[in-house]
């Protein structure tokens, strides 16, 4: 194992301090937690399911398999086989361990990205490569590549011909592509499409593999429910490492996601919430002198007003709102912040009055 780096959000902690001191409280835009109630249907579930004295299994349940499968079917035209599809106790516990049950020695990730692609590439003592270009890469086998759409922090879709290029560059390579989609549900000015979709793969799945997160589209984020699907080769191996660590889905959170997946209405719902706020803040934000950059779709704005992030983020919390500085996601971060979109309307009301 690579030493990890230290923990960036305990930086913020001064920040934070001051937005807290402020009148009318903090408006708290930095982690991007979810803040909305957890659907009633999603808490009747995990309520009945309460007695659940035996082991889970490690595959989850026929039923959550197949409701994961039918929501790709039915909302991102992808199609997958139920015994392809494997839960996660949310994303980020695979996004960290992913490297290692591949066995990799490099791992390449987006320039401006989730932390934890790099902490999977050190916890397996890969060589973990920030890049946005594959050419920039050179001959030297890479065994794993990561990509986010829409990603984290920018809000950046990326299209389906970029995608493709991506998947064909793998192919020949004998890359995996593991694409991070936890955020695919948030489309505003773009709609994101899927690694899996026919339009980028051609129909066939070696190779890839897309990870799904609950926390985000079902407010399930302390739940810990995602999944991951995709090559049924990979899948399966990776089923039996799994099973093998006991990295095991509890079964109640198994029927509360299944119950989750099987709805829509819930995720319309939560997307209009999202929608209105982003709404609300983004005039206010450029009035006050930010512009947005890319930030056409996910949980949050990719803003700057010129200087250096730190000064941003410190001008902010004088008026009580707490922002995350750019660079905690990449060097080429530095004179950016990202603004998520889970507070409250109340919240979000009182930082638009604020930014006046
Ligand atoms: C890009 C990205 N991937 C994965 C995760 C992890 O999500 P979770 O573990 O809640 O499924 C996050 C969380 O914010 C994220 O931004």
């Amino acid at each position: 194992m690579n030493k990890l780096p230290d923990f960036p959000w305990d930086r913020l902690e001064p920040y934070k301090k001051r937005a807290l001191a402020h009148p009318g409280g903090i408006v708290d835009l930095s982690i991007g937690t979810p803040v909305d109630p957890v659907p009633r249907l999603v808490q009747d579930a995990l309520a009945q399911a309460a007695n659940s004295p035996g082991y889970p299994l490690t595959h989850g349940t026929k039923a959550l398999r197949e409701a994961a499968a039918g929501w790709l079917r039915r909302r991102h035209g992808v199609t997958v086989d139920q015994q392809d599809v494997l839960p996660l106790i949310g994303s980020k516990e695979f996004v960290a361990w992913l490297p290692t049950y591949l066995g990799a020695g490099r791992v390449v990730f987006p320039e401006l990205a989730y932390p934890t692609y790099d902490v999977g590439a050190r916890l397996a003592g890969a060589v973990g490569t920030a890049s946005d270009s594959t050419v920039a890469l050179g001959p030297e086998r890479v065994d794993l590549l990561w990509v986010n759409s829409p990603g984290n922090p920018t809000g950046r879709v990326l299209p389906a011909e970029h995608l493709r290029k991506i998947v064909s560059w793998a192919r020949e390579r004998g890359t995996i592509v593991a694409s991070d989609e936890c955020y695919i549900e948030l489309g505003w000015e773009e709609r994101p499409i899927s690694i899996l979709h026919p339009d980028v793969c051609g129909g066939s799945h070696e190779g890839l593999l897309a990870v799904h997160s609950l926390s985000k589209r079902s407010n399930l984020a302390g739940y810990r429910a995602g999944f991951v699907t995709g090559d049924p080769v990979l899948v399966k191996r990776l089923l039996e490492t799994r099973k093998h660590a006991g990295m095991i889905m509890p079964q109640p959170a198994q029927a509360a996601m299944t119950a989750a997946l099987g709805d829509d209405a819930h995720a319309d719902h939560q997307r209009e919430l999202y929608s209105a706020r982003r709404t609300l803040l983004r005039p206010a934000l450029e009035k006050a002198g930010w512009s947005i950059d890319h930030s056409t779709a996910g949980l949050y704005f990719w803003a700057s007003n010129g200087q250096n992030a730190w000064d941003q983020v410190a001008k902010l919390s004088e008026i009580g709102i707490l922002v995350a500085p750019g660079e905690f996601y990449g060097s080429a971060g530095g004179q950016h912040i990202r603004i998520a979109l889970t507070a409250s309307d109340e919240r979000i009301d009182a930082a638009v009055r604020r930014l006046q």
